[in-house]
């Protein structure tokens, strides 16, 4: 059932487990997320950055993919459909095609006045629609579809600013990096996800980055305060390594295993397994209607 995140996201705060927010990129990516949360019983994210979206066509080709196959395979447990950092416009864009979730992310406008401002008129907007809204505060390194930021921790004054607004959920950096993690990462500030935890209240917050992270440093995020996880490199080099794997076998020259559907086999049925093995690991299996 498509839901806004709201709901799965206190559960899992109040729970002491994560919701897994898994990026999509088409057809294949949105069937194996949904696939992996029912055979769970998982509540489950799936989020679209503005490239993704290009790369469907647009925001309503993604939206539309998700729901029917939501209503078509008859998922049972919570999905919500969760914009992944948009852009003031793109949010407005993804409340128009049936998105039931959004993050703004104000962290690299001109000024954090500008973040504010924009994110009260975004949580007016969406709530008005019954859509949620996550915020970011201290910019999140790495690239990830053209904004770029220093890795930085969020001041946890501004966070409790931002939570004031009414935000559902909250990003904020505490050292957390988008792709591949560099071999003098320094890891994850617990400090700092403390001192924001302290002033944001029950408030779910959200680990950005989330592949790679070693897996005793997420469990801890989790016990912290982090509910929201999301990840979108690991699913790319599950699906690129079982692809290699079918071609390095020469399996497409062998008889009709060029036909798509036998060519992308591989990587989303790689995408569904990883994705299972991410939601055990964060604890939100069998808490579908938690
Ligand atoms: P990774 O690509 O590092 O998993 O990060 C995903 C993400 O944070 C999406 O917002």
């Amino acid at each position: 059932m498509l839901v806004n995140a709201t709901a799965m996201l206190k559960s899992a705060e109040k729970g002491h487990y994560a919701i897994g927010a898994f990026n999509t990129n088409n057809l294949e990516w949105a069937s194996s997320i949904l696939d992996a949360a029912e055979e769970l019983q998982s509540p489950v994210i799936i989020q679209c950055t503005s490239g993704a979206a290009k790369w469907q066509g647009s925001y309503k080709v993604c939206a539309d993919i998700v729901k029917q196959l939501v209503e078509d395979k008859g998922i049972t447990v919570p999905v919500a459909l969760h914009l992944d950092h948009g852009t003031y416009e793109d949010v407005f864009k993804c409340i128009e095609a049936g998105f039931t979730s959004v993050m703004y992310d104000g962290s690299h406008e001109a000024s954090f006045e500008i973040n504010l401002e924009r994110t009260a008129e975004v949580v007016k907007a969406a709530h008005a629609k019954g859509i949620s809204v996550e915020a970011e505060v201290g910019g999140i390194g790495g690239v990830e579809d053209g904004v770029a930021s220093k890795g930085e921790l969020a001041d946890p004054e501004q966070c409790k600013a931002i939570a004031d607004l009414g935000v559902d959920f909250l990003a904020c950096g505490i050292g957390n990096i988008h792709g591949i993690y560099p071999d003098n990462w320094e890891g994850l500030s617990f400090e700092r996800l403390g001192e924001i935890k302290a002033l944001t209240g029950d408030l779910p917050l959200v680990l950005h980055g989330g592949t790679g992270i070693p897996v005793e440093q997420i469990n801890k995020a989790i016990t912290l305060g982090i509910c929201k996880l999301n990840i979108n490199t690991d699913l790319q080099l599950a699906f690129a390594k079982a692809t290699r794997a079918y071609i390095e076998a020469g399996k497409d020259l062998d008889g009709k295993g060029y036909d798509p559907r036998k060519l992308l086999k591989p990587g989303r049925d790689a995408i569904k397994d990883r994705t299972k093995e991410l939601m055990l690991q964060f604890g939100s299996d069998g808490k579908g209607w938690n």
